[in-house]
């Protein structure tokens, strides 16, 4: 590893920005995604901690200085278990593979860091309760950990959690969320995405996920039980990257998952992922029916949310369309442009890492965080949808842990 650069003075006293050195695991898109978040968050929030940094570890050697010099890290590793022998290093980010999520997770914890991992928690729901219980262990010491479920932190899906807070909406009655895109067809190679080993399921765990994350979120409650499951692997092999002996691999995760699902209040909810729905390109919405209003959300429109508050219009009662970017008025948004002015993809992950820095300085974030704890109960649902799936039967939650 390249030796650090020297460390500018740290001041602790109140008031004044500590320095936050962070190291990353992965380059690649989340890789991107997460330097870019770190990169700016401090350019366009005032927090109590200024990110600081210092290592990113991927094990592509070839890349990774290039990667490393472009994003503005201080150092780069291809041994990412280095990044636990690095003292200075308070916080790091796991953007790699499922299946490397609870080894990385469990070495950063038991070496005193706090953790941010990306979604879902694990590939498997063993992995996934172990890095609950360690979590609750290195809470215990006063260390924190996050999930990257960035949806959370679109200004419009903050204001519909805030909406439904208020409680003008009344009890949610039904939840409708698809996440659905299109890149998954036969013509997309073989990667670490369609392999069961790897990745824990398909589509079901990187998508159904996320909705299953923002559910829980905003309805505020958990799923109580999963009525049915319906999984398909549609394309059974695809072309090997380049360099391995056979010339085709076997797919063994789902392209599609669909269940139904109840709240423990009540309410019903549907969930549909597919990465095999032409058209739907990152179509990630969720549709929220309750006692005196509707609320829907789709991302590919992200700066909108839709709200049906039945006000007795008459003939123009219907869907209104907000507009998420005022400042003052919606969440993260005074600290980017004037308002009306959109916001899009990187910023979900900005505005989380501003969230991160606040809640590690004794802040409160904007809308609560994800951390293991949170990430484990979602990861129970996507269990249960799974097992209803292989039985062809209802699963409740509590025979899941
Ligand atoms: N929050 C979101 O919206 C979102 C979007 C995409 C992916 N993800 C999640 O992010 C994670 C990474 O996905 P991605 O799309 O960035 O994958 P990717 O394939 O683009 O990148 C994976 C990275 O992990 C590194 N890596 C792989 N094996 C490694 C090893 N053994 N040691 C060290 N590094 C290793 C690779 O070098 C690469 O840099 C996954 O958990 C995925 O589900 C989340």
């Amino acid at each position: 590893m390249k030796k650090p650069a020297a460390k500018r003075p740290t001041s602790s006293s109140p008031g004044k920005v500590r320095e936050f050195p962070i190291a990353l695991l992965g380059q690649k898109f989340m890789g991107k995604a997460h330097s870019n978040a770190w990169s700016q968050v401090a350019r366009f929030f005032d927090l109590p901690l200024e990110p600081v940094m210092h290592t990113v570890a991927a094990r592509d050697a070839a890349e990774l200085t290039a990667f490393a010099r472009r994003w503005g890290w201080r150092n780069a590793c291809a041994d990412w278990r280095q990044i636990a022998q690095l003292d200075e290093v308070r916080l790091v980010d796991i953007g790699t593979p499922n299946h490397l999520h609870k080894e990385q997770a469990l070495c950063m914890l038991q070496a005193g860091k706090h953790v941010a991992c990306e979604k879902p928690l694990a590939a498997t729901l063993d992995e996934a309760r172990v890095m609950h219980e360690a979590a609750l262990a290195a809470r215990r010491k006063g260390q924190q950990t996050f999930v990257w479920f960035n949806y959370r932190r679109v200004p419009a899906i903050g204001l519909a959690w805030r909406l439904l807070r208020e409680g003008k909406l009344g009890r949610v009655r039904h939840v409708r969320a698809h996440y659905l895109q299109e890149w998954g067809g036969p013509q997309t190679p073989m990667s670490w995405r369609f392999e069961k080993k790897l990745a824990g399921s398909g589509a079901h765990g990187d998508l159904n996920a996320h909705i299953v994350d923002l559910a829980r979120f905003l309805v505020g409650e958990e799923i109580e039980c999963v009525h049915g499951a319906v999984a398909r692997t549609f394309i059974q092999s695809r072309a090997a990257p380049a360099g391995t002996k056979s010339a085709r691999k076997r797919c063994d995760v789902d392209d599609s998952l669909l269940f139904c699902a109840s709240f423990e209040g009540g309410a019903t909810a549907s969930f549909e992922a597919s990465r095999l729905a032409i058209g739907h390109q990152n179509d990630n919405s969720i549709e929220i029916n309750a006692e005196h209003g509707s609320l829907r959300f789709g991302f590919e429109d992200m700066n909108l949310l839709w709200l049906a508050d039945g006000d007795g219009r008459g003939k123009t009662d219907g869907f209104r369309r907000i507009m998420c970017t005022t400042a003052g008025q919606h969440p993260w948004v005074e600290a980017w442009w004037p308002s009306a002015h959109l916001l899009g993809y990187e910023h979900g992950f900005v505005n989380m890492a501003a969230d991160m820095l606040r809640q590690l300085a004794g802040k409160k974030p904007e809308i609560p965080l994800p951390d293991f704890e949170d990430a484990y109960q979602t990861q129970r649902v996507l269990e249960a949808a799974l097992q209803s799936a292989r039985k062809g039967a209802s699963v409740r939650l509590d025979q899941v842990r």
